[in-house]
Order: structure tokens, then C-alpha cells, then sequence
């Protein structure tokens, strides 16, 4: 606590002295400060009294259901509900990569969309590196990189992966010289490097694939969120990107991983969960990978 007034009396006193062009980057600063001492406080006591910084993903009874529109005749339409997610609760910890699978259908894009808070949930609470993905959404964004089921989404097919990945670069404010350096490692790792410079309508679908990864991968976030990213890609290619993603989670960060291949969930995960009828459930998953 001692450390955060002193914290807002240094921003204060810079902030008086600094002349008005030279205020706005703290004017920002200052508007995020609620969040920062939000994420600050967020710790949780262990029983001995210890601080211990809270997991890095919590889903707590999580629920979602769907509008679903049944055609009853040529222009009439009858509105019920379809509940996707029911009650889900999950915690990832920092360095730790887990995998959810389940059949189509059974929620997982829909649980990943929320997390990447481009859906509310109708119930329950999910947090990212202390931050609520409803209410705290921009912080939340700042901290993730999502990878999601039509991964390819958001290119401009005209123009070459590199141009694309440049544009997402300066998207995340990544300075130029820094977003060369990452564009050139990924595509270089997730072996697009001999087409970087060709128009993305030119791809194959596994390339786009790889292409979306990458762009996930360019921010170096915290968090990685992927909804089946080997999808369609070849198995070669795919030990390569299992053998990154493992390196990224050694290097400290969190990924939460959706797929339906088990050679994925044995290559990255040691917890694996299975989503069905809207519940997540751990030991299912661990017979069926026994067989
Ligand atoms: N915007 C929406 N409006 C209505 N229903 C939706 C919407 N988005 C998803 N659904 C429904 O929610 C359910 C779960 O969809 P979701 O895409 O999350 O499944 P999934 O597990 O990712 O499937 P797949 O393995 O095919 O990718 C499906 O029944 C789908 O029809
Ligand atoms: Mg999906």
C-alpha cells in the first residue's frame, strides 16, 4: 500500500510539473490507474497468512445460453433458448498451458469468446490476470492474444501476411523496429518465412492458420487463448508449433487451448478437461486418454 501512494505522489508531482503537450501520456496513465490498483489488490491469502498472486484464468460458474431461432413457417420465427454453457469453473495458473476439448457444438469458441470478451456471459465471473473480462475488458484485451476457430478472419487478402502482420503490429503500438524483429521470428518459426511477401489470398488454409497464430503471437502476451489452432494444419508443421507454444509456456506465460485432437492435448497439456452439456469436467478426459 506504501508503495502505491508513493507511486501517485511521483505521478502527481511529474504531472504539475510537466508542460501541457507532455501531460497526455499521463492523463492515460491516470485513467488506467483504477485498473492497476484493482489488479494490485487482487491476491488471495493461502492459510498461513502468505499472499499468493491470484491464478491467471478463473472461470466461476460460468452460464451462457444462446437466443435460438426455430423457422415455424416462410417469414414467422419462434424464439427459445439453447443453454450452451451451464456451469463452468476452471483455474489456470501462471506457466501453465490447459486444454479443453469437446464435441462440436458442446460451447468451446463460445467459452472462448468470452474470455477474449467478445461475448458476456448471462452468469458467473471470469477474470484474466486479475481483471474482469466484463467490466475491466480493455485491460483484459492489453493482455491477451487470441487465436480463435475461423482464425483467419480479419486479413486483407490483397495484401502480403507480412503488410498484414506490420498493420496488426502498429495496432498493438509495437515499435517499428521491435514489430520487424517478432514478424520476422514467427513467420521464420511457424515456417511461412518463403511467403511472407505473397498476397494471404494466395494460402493455403493451414497457412492462414499459421498466419493467425502469429498475429496472436505478435503482442507477446501474457495470455494465450487458441481455439483449435492446429486445425487443418500438417503434422510437421504441427510438431513445430506444439514444440513454440511449449517453449512460450516454459517462458512463464498461460495458455488456454481448445482442440480436438488428442495428440495435441498430450503434446502441450497436463491438465485436460472435457466440456460437455455445458459442465467442464477433468477426470472423463484422463480415461479417455488412457485408451
Ligand atoms: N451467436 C450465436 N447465436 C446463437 N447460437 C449460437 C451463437 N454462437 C454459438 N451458438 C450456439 O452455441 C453452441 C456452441 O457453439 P460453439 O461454436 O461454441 O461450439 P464449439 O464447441 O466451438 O463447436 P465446434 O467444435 O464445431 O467449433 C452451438 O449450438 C451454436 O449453434
Ligand atoms: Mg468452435
Amino acid at each position: 500500500m506504501v508503495e502505491m501512494f508513493r507511486l501517485l505522489l511521483v505521478v502527481g508531482r511529474t504531472f504539475f510539473a510537466c508542460s501541457s503537450e507532455r501531460r497526455f501520456p499521463l492523463i492515460e496513465l491516470i485513467k488506467d490507474f483504477p485498473s492497476i490498483i484493482l489488479s494490485m489488490i487482487s491476491v488471495r491469502h493461502d492459510f498461513s497468512g502468505r499472499t499468493v498472486n491470484e491464478p491467471k484464468i478463473i472461470l466461476n460458474h460460468i452460464s451462457k445460453a444462446f437466443a435460438r431461432k426455430a423457422e415455424t413457417g416462410l417469414l414467422r420465427a419462434r424464439r427459445a433458448c439453447r443453454a450452451v454453457l451451464k456451469d463452468v469453473t476452471l483455474e489456470v495458473e501462471s506457466g501453465e498451458c490447459v486444454c479443453v476439448i469437446g464435441k462440436n457444438g458442446s460451447g468451446k469458441t463460445t467459452l472462448m469468446r468470452i474470455l477474449s470478451t467478445l461475448v458476456q456471459p448471462d452468469n458467473g465471473q471470469a477474470r484474466i490476470c486479475g481483471f474482469d473480462v466484463v467490466k475491466q475488458g480493455r485491460e483484459v484485451r492489453r493482455r491477451i492474444g487470441v487465436m480463435l476457430n475461423a482464425g483467419d478472419t480479419g486479413f486483407q487478402p490483397r495484401t502480403s501476411g507480412l503488410t498484414n502482420l506490420e498493420w496488426y503490429a502498429a495496432l498493438y503500438s509495437i515499435p517499428q523496429k521491435e514489430a520487424h524483429r517478432r514478424i520476422q521470428r514467427w513467420l521464420q518459426d511457424l515456417q511461412l518465412a518463403d511467403r511472407g511477401s505473397d498476397q494471404i489470398q494466395s494460402y493455403s488454409s493451414g497457412m492462414r492458420r499459421r498466419l493467425a497464430l502469429a498475429r496472436a503471437l505478435l503482442s507477446d502476451p501474457e495470455i494465450l487463448l487458441l481455439d483449435e489452432p492446429t486445425l487443418g494444419v500438417d503434422p510437421w508443421t504441427m510438431e513445430q508449433i506444439h514444440k513454440q507454444l511449449r517453449s512460450y509456456v516454459m517462458s512463464g506465460k498461460t495458455i488456454l487451448c481448445t482442440t480436438n485432437s488428442l495428440t495435441e492435448t498430450r503434446a502441450l497439456a497436463r491438465r485436460v478437461f472435457r466440456l460437455e452439456n455445458g459442465v467442464l469436467s477433468e477426470s472423463a478426459i484422463k480415461e479417455e486418454l488412457s485408451c
